[in-house]
């Protein structure tokens, strides 16, 4: 190997950088050099974005402080897919197009010999694709959601959810000199895990998961049960995702006539809910992006270092279609196949779930 490219794609998630610095060091130690494709695959596939060149050389002093900064010095976007990529026709129709072959073909160009593809269940997808074709890809496993499949946890999702945590232990105060019901909503996708570690860590009395759907009269005849039982203030924390059973089926309706839905606004409307069904006053506070801005923390920082690391290593031993992976004590890695398109939900089974149950708080079911 003599040259290397890193792409970072989809939502950014603290740690990136330090991904990016590892990335770097680790190759100028082995003599190779380091370029960076921008925004994703836009570097190459919108020269009109980047009429220099959306391939930009990394040297180790561009790289030197930027561990510690949250987003990504490449940029990234999350609606690059190549595998169908909105493209212009001769006619002038905007059609999804297959525009892998213009990736080779860049990286061919730049005597680039392998690919670091940073990112989620999407760009992981796309990674695994690049391999299949030939490529050299290695995927390096990045959310905030820590939804992804065969690594114990992503970088980022520790940053969240320490974020969440600050945040909710400041509303305790407020709820209670106001006596208010508190829904605070957090981001996750169709996982719960980002709810279930601030609202574990921050006292939530209650914990809305997409992986339990819940009951509005249960979560409400709780709310009022502790009222009643001298706690004037609640606590509701959301994933964005969380549904009542009701509102699973709708999504799972809408789901299989091709509607895809996005997610968010659970915060709101569970509010207005609870104030009604509670007669107490309810607010609604939307984290949403805060959780993805931000510095790493010092956990997801040595994360993120290890994967980059790891990922140099696993090209020098001649590795590719393979993704880095968090398994205690050491990282492995996990074919890409098995990781594309694979969800990790809350398990069923969790003992984190459990110790919620076990300290009464309440999932709404
Ligand atoms: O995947 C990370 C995530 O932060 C999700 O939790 C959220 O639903 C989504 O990204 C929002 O992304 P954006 O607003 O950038 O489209």
């Amino acid at each position: 190997i003599r040259r290397i490219a890193i792409s970072t794609g989809g939502g950014d998630a603290p740690g990136l950088n330090a991904v990016i610095h590892a990335v770097v060091k680790a190759a100028h130690q082995r003599r190779w050099e380091c370029f960076g494709i921008r925004e994703g695959f836009n570097g190459i596939l919108r020269p009109d974005r980047y009429p220099q060149d959306g391939i930009i050389p990394l040297s180790t002093q561009m790289v030197e402080q930027i561990s510690h900064l949250g987003g990504t010095i490449l940029g990234t976007t999350n609606h690059g897919n190549p595998l169908h990529y909105p493209t212009t026709m001769p006619d002038g129709s905007v059609q999804e197009c297959d525009r892998t072959p213009d990736i080779h073909r860049a990286l061919r160009e730049h005597q680039i010999d392998a690919l670091i593809c940073i990112g989620g269940d999407g760009t992981l997808t796309i990674a695994n694709a690049l391999h299949e074709q030939g490529l050299r890809v290695i995927g390096v496993p990045k959310t905030i959601d820590n939804d992804l499949d065969k690594t114990f946890t992503t970088f980022g999702f520790d940053t969240a959810v320490a974020f969440a945590t600050e945040c909710v232990d400041r509303l305790h105060s407020t709820a209670s000199a106001h006596q208010r019901i508190m829904v605070v909503e957090v981001m996750g996708r169709y996982a719960g895990w980002i709810a279930l570690h601030s609202g574990l860590a921050s006292h939530a009395h209650a914990i809305l998961l997409p992986e339990i759907p819940y009951d509005n009269t249960k979560l409400s005849d709780f709310l009022i049960a502790r009222e009643q039982a001298g706690h004037h203030y609640s606590i509701v924390l959301a994933a964005e995702g969380a549904t009542t059973i009701q509102g699973q089926r709708e999504v799972q309706q809408a789901a299989s006539a091709g509607y895809v839905e996005r997610l968010g606004g659970i915060g709101e409307q569970l509010a207005h809910k609870l104030q009604a069904s509670t007669g107490k006053e309810a607010r609604a506070v939307v984290l949403g992006h805060l959780l993805r801005g931000g510095s790493p923390t010092a956990f997801d920082r040595v994360s993120a270092l290890r994967f980059g690391a790891a990922a140099v290593r696993a090209l020098e031993q001649d590795m590719s279609g393979v993704m880095v992976a968090l398994a205690f004590p050491n990282v492995n890695y996990v074919p890409l196949a098995e990781v594309a398109g694979r969800m990790k939900a809350v398990p069923a089974d969790s003992d984190t779930l459990q110790t919620a149950r076990d300290l009464g708080i309440c999932l709404g079911d």
